[in-house]
C-alpha cells in the first residue's frame, strides 16, 4: 500500500510538472485528503492524532519539502540549498526554506550587520525538518498568538473543511467538495456541488488549529494552476479578493489600520487618484512612462477592490502575459501588497528588499559574485549570491525596473 501511494504521489508531481489537470488525481483534491496520507494508525511518530510526522508541520513537510522545485511543493530540503544558492520554489506564498539562511555581511569598515533566517518569515515548527519557533518574536507582533504553537494548521486546515457552495455561501457542510477551488481551471460549483476555499485556509467557520486563532474573515482568491514557476517572463498573477488584510489581522490586529489605534500603514482601503496614477505610471526608477494595460507587477500585488465574485477573480489569474493591467481608484493596499505569507528572501517577510536604497545597481541584481564592481560591495551584495537576491524576485529580470532601483515602495508612492 505504502509503495503504491509513493507511485501515486509522484504521479501526481509529473503531472503537476507537465501543467495538466490532476483533478482526478490530486491529493486534498479541495478537502479532507486520504487519511493515511497524514495519520499512521498503528505506527504513528507524533506522541498525539496519531500523525505520520513528529508534528503537524512535519506531516505536512513529508510531501511538501520534496526535492524538485516545482507544483505543491514550499519546502527546499537543507541538502537542495547550501550555503550561496538560494531555496528553489517560486509560489506566491514563498519558500520555507529561506528561513535557513542566514546572511552576515560587513556594509561598511567595523560594522557587522546579522540578518537572522528566522527574520524572513513564518516559522512553523517542524522538528523533524529543523525548523524550530522565532528567536525573537515570542508572539505574532500586533497580537497575542504563540509563535511556538504556529505551525501550517495554524492557516491551512489540515481536514479542509471549508467550502464555497454555488451560491457562493462558505460553509463547512452543506454540499460535498467536488475538486479544488482555487484555480484559474477551477470548476464553478453546480447546485449541491461545493469547491474547496482557497488553499484550504482556514477562515469564517472553520475553528481554530491547535495553538492557533478563530478566524472571522475569509480569503478570497484565485491563483493560476502552474503557480510555482519562474517569472522570468510572465509574472504569476494571483487574483486577490476581498478579505486578505482582515485575515492577516486574525492574529495581528495591532498592525491593521483599521482595526488599531496605532499608526499604521493604510490596508484594506482603495488606492485613489493619486496612487493608482503612480502605480500605472511606474516602470522604474526615473521612468514613468507606463500605461494602465501593461503596468500590473507581482512583485507589488493589489486587492481587486472587495470582490468575492470568483468569475471576476478567475478571469484575473493569470501567468500568460495576457492580464497586464494595473489597478483603478477602487482596488486595495493589503498586506500581500508588502509581504508574502510563508516566507520571502527579505528580512521581516517583505516582497522586496526594504534595508537600503537601492534594490538593482548598475543594471544588474547586487551579489557577492556580481560582474559589477558596484554590485559587488557588500552594503548592497548584503551576504547574498546573484542568484540568492535574483530568486527573491521569483527571476524577474532585473532589466525590467531601473538600472538604479529604489525601493519598490515607489511604485505606489514614486518618491523617486
Ligand atoms: C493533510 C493531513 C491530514 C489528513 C489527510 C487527515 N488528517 Fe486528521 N489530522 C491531521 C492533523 C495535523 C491533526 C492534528 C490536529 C491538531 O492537533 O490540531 C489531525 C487530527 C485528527 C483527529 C483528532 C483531532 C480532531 O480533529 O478530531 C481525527 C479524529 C482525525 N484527524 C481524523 C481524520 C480522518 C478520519 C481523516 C480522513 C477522512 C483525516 N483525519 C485526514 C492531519 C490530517
Ligand atoms: C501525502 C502527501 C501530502 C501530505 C502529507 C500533505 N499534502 Fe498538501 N498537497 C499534496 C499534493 C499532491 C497537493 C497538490 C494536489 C492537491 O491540491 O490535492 C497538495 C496541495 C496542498 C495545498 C493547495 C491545495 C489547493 O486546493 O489549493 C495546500 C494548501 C496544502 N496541500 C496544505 C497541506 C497541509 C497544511 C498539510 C499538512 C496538514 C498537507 N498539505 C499535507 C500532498 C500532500
Ligand atoms: C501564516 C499563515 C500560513 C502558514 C503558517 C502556512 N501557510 Fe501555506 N499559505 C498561506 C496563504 C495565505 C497562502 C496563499 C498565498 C498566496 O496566494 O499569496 C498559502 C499557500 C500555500 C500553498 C500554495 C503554494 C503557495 O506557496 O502559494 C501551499 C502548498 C501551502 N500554503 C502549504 C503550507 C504548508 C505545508 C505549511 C506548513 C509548512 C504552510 N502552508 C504554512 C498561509 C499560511
Ligand atoms: C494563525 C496566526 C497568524 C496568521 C493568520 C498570520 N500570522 Fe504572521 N505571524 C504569526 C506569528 C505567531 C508570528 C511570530 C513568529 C515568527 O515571526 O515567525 C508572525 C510573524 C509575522 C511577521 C514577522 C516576521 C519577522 O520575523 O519579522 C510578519 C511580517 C507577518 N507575520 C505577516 C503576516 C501576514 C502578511 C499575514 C497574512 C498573510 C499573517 N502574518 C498571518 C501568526 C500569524
Ligand atoms: C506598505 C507596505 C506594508 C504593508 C501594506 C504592510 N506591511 Fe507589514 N511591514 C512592512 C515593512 C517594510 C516592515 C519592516 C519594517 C517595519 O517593521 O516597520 C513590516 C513589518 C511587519 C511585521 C513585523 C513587525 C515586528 O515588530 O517585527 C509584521 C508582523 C507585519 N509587518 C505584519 C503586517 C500585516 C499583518 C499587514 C496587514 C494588516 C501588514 N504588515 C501590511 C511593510 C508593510
Ligand atoms: C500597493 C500600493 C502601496 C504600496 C506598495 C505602498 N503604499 Fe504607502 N500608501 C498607499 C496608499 C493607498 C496610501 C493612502 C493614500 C495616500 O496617502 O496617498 C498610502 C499611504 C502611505 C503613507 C502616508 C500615511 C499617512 O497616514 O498619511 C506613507 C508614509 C506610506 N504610504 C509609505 C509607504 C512605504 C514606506 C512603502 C513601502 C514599504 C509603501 N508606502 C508602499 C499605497 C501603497
Amino acid at each position: 500500500m505504502k509503495g503504491l501511494k509513493v507511485v501515486f504521489i509522484i504521479m501526481c508531481a509529473a503531472l503537476l510538472t507537465l501543467g495538466l489537470s490532476v483533478t482526478a488525481n490530486a491529493f486534498h483534491a479541495g478537502g479532507v485528503a486520504e487519511c493515511m496520507g497524514c495519520h499512521n494508525i498503528h505506527d504513528a511518530k507524533s506522541t498525539s492524532a496519531l500523525l505520520a510526522g513528529t508534528d503537524i508541520s512535519s506531516t505536512c513537510i513529508n510531501c511538501h519539502g520534496v526535492t524538485g522545485a516545482s507544483s505543491y511543493h514550499i519546502v527546499t530540503p537543507d541538502a537542495d540549498m547550501p550555503a550561496g544558492t538560494p531555496p528553489g520554489n517560486r509560489t506566491p506564498g514563498g519558500d520555507f526554506g529561506w528561513l535557513k539562511k542566514t546572511y552576515t555581511y560587513s556594509p561598511r569598515a567595523g560594522s557587522n550587520v546579522t540578518e537572522a533566517g528566522d527574520t524572513h518569515g513564518h516559522n512553523i515548527v517542524a522538528v523533524d525538518f529543523g525548523y524550530t519557533a522565532d528567536g525573537t518574536n515570542l508572539t505574532a507582533p500586533g497580537g497575542d498568538m504563540d509563535a511556538t504553537q504556529l505551525s501550517c494548521n495554524s492557516c491551512h486546515d489540515n481536514h479542509g473543511k471549508l467550502r464555497r457552495l454555488s451560491d457562493g455561501t462558505i460553509a463547512t457542510t452543506g454540499a460535498p467538495i467536488i475538486a479544488s477551488g482555487s484555480y484559474n481551471n477551477s470548476a464553478d460549483p453546480a447546485a449541491g456541488q461545493a469547491v474547496g476555499v482557497y488553499r484550504l485556509l482556514r477562515g469564517n467557520g472553520s475553528t481554530a488549529g491547535s495553538g492557533g486563532k478563530t478566524f472571522s474573515a475569509v480569503f478570497n482568491a484565485v491563483v493560476p494552476s502552474t503557480y510555482n514557476r519562474s517569472e522570468a517572463t510572465a509574472p504569476t498573477r494571483v487574483a486577490y479578493g476581498a478579505g486578505i488584510s482582515d485575515w492577516c489581522a486574525t492574529c495581528h490586529s495591532d498592525m491593521h489600520s483599521g482595526t488599531s489605534s496605532k499608526m499604521t500603514h493604510p490596508v484594506n482601503q482603495g488606492l485613489g487618484t493619486d496612487v493608482a496614477a503612480n502605480y500605472n505610471a511606474y516602470i522604474g526608477s526615473g521612468n514613468m512612462t507606463g500605461t494602465n494595460a501593461t503596468s500590473y507587477d507581482s512583485i507589488v500585488p493589489f486587492q481587486s477592490d472587495n470582490t468575492s465574485d470568483y468569475t471576476v477573480l478567475r478571469s484575473l489569474a493569470d501567468n500568460t502575459n495576457t492580464v497586464k493591467t494595473g489597478p483603478a481608484t477602487s482596488d486595495r493596499v493589503m498586506c500581500l501588497s508588502c509581504h508574502r505569507a510563508h516566507a520571502t528572501g527579505w528580512k521581516h517577510m517583505t516582497r522586496w528588499n526594504n534595508e537600503g536604497e537601492l534594490i538593482i545597481v548598475d543594471g544588474v541584481y547586487p551579489g557577492t559574485d556580481s560582474p559589477s564592481a558596484v554590485g559587488v560591495l557588500a552594503k548592497w551584495a548584503q551576504g547574498r549570491t546573484v542568484a540568492e537576491t535574483s530568486k527573491a524576485y521569483n527571476d524577474k529580470p532585473a532589466t525590467a525596473y531601473a538600472s538604479y532601483q529604489r525601493s519598490l515602495c515607489n511604485k505606489c508612492h514614486a518618491k523617486d
